[in-house]
């Protein structure tokens, strides 16, 4: 494996007086791949028309083939969108539910998802259920046994993140998957974090729609993202946007929703290359151990304890903060805002009456990182007690 940590820090143009430690957030693009950007930007405007006719959907097909071969998948189930949030809104606002029907979401959901959800169901007349995630350091079988409990016979789908956001847990996708199945409910997975952070085998997992982001681990340009669907669920699954491809199948529909800048889209076979260039799976089993010391570093300093560990965490590992006094939102958006004002980008979330820093280990990052983390950290602390 190539060398990582500051040695390869140039490939990218981050702020070397910034502590990035946040890749999980937004991603960042390595300058290779903003110059493949770049690259099929000139192309489209050197000949708009012809490049939208006769280069762009030969080229979309050949980047999702490439992304399909990534993730364990077939190139024609996938389609392109600009970032998750955008291909759990196509799959959710897809469904017909009637009233009385019930979906059901995670404790630890996504916010943005979660609205989607709600949206839908207020619509319809149906019932969000939530099932809870056990938190700090859940157990898989906890986790299984209560996304079974929240299942009935009205259940319609089961929203699911592979990794979880504020707390950073991989989840065991493959046993829920396989859980929802046997109670004959479809599963959409909102796969943000999933794609290179974790090896991923879509066809192994089994799920009806696995939503991912290129833009975060993968480190694509931002608005590259994609929706998977099984062959079985693509006849009813629209777009957000209608268009031209209206009721003509899968891909006529998704790869076409009104003009756009595709470059992303088409970038990120490049944003594989370089994925792969840094060592690939060797590389995300880096990332998930620096993740892990980083960690138990933080947790150390501050005297307090990590949310995650084990088989359930990934690149993205969580610390509760040592804070006496309310422990709300408004509380957690002060310290993101000091914590932002100080240098880093370390974002904090409140989850199970406590809030939590959250810890990303990306190429980019090393050991270091975290001692610095640590130090503003604690002095953020020292300024709000
Ligand atoms: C679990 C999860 N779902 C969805 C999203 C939204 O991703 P995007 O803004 O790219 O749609 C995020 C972003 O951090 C996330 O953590």
């Amino acid at each position: 494996m190539p060398l990582l940590g500051k040695a390869v820090r140039h490939e990218w143009a981050l702020d070397r007086e910034f502590l990035s430690v946040n890749h999980g957030s937004f991603g960042a693009a390595p300058r290779a791949v903003l110059a493949a950007q770049d690259d099929w930007r000139r192309r489209m405007e050197h000949q708009p028309g012809r490049f939208m006719r006769a280069v762009f959907p030969d080229a979309l097909r050949h980047a999702a083939d490439r992304l399909g071969a990534f993730v364990g998948a077939d190139g024609k189930d996938i389609a392109f969108v600009d970032n998750a949030t955008t291909g759990c809104n196509a799959v959710l606002r897809s469904l017909r539910l009637q009233a009385d029907d019930e979906i059901v979401v995670l404790s630890h959901g996504y916010g943005a998802v979660r609205n989607t959800v709600r949206h839908v169901a207020e619509r319809a007349g149906a019932r969000v259920v939530e099932a809870e995630v056990p938190f700090p350091q859940p157990q898989t079988d906890a986790i299984l046994a209560n996304i079974a409990g929240a299942l009935t016979k009205r259940t319609r789908v089961a929203v699911v993140d592979h990794i979880t956001s504020g707390s950073a847990l991989v989840l065991p996708l493959r046993q829920i998957v396989a859980l929802c199945r046997d109670a004959g409910v479809p599963v959409l997975v909102d796969g943000a974090h999933g794609p290179a952070q974790v090896p991923l085998d879509l066809r192994a997992i089994g799920a009806d729609w696995y939503a991912g982001n290129c833009h975060k681990w993968l480190c694509a340009p931002k608005g590259s993202a994609f929706l998977h669907a099984a062959p079985d669920r693509q006849r009813d699954l629209h777009p957000v946007t209608i268009s031209h491809g209206f009721g003509k199948g899968f891909l006529a529909e998704f790869d076409w929703t009104g003009t756009r800048d595709p470059s992303a889209y088409l970038a990120t076979p490049a944003a594989i290359d370089f994925h792969q260039r840094l060592g690939g799976e060797a590389l995300m089993a880096r990332n998930t151990a620096l993740a892990a010391e980083a960690t138990a570093l933080i947790a150390r300093r501050l005297n307090t304890e990590a949310g995650t560990s084990g088989a359930l965490s990934g690149s993205m590992g969580v610390v509760r903060l040592p804070i006496a006094g309310p422990t709300t939102q408004e509380r957690s958006t002060e310290l993101r805002a000091r914590l932002l004002a100080a240098g880093t980008d370390a974002p904090t979330h409140v989850l199970a009456g406590a809030i939590w820093l959250r810890i990303s280990a990306a190429a980019y990052n090393e050991i270091d990182d975290y001692e610095r983390l640590a130090e503003i950290a604690a002095r953020v602390l020292r300024e709000v007690r």
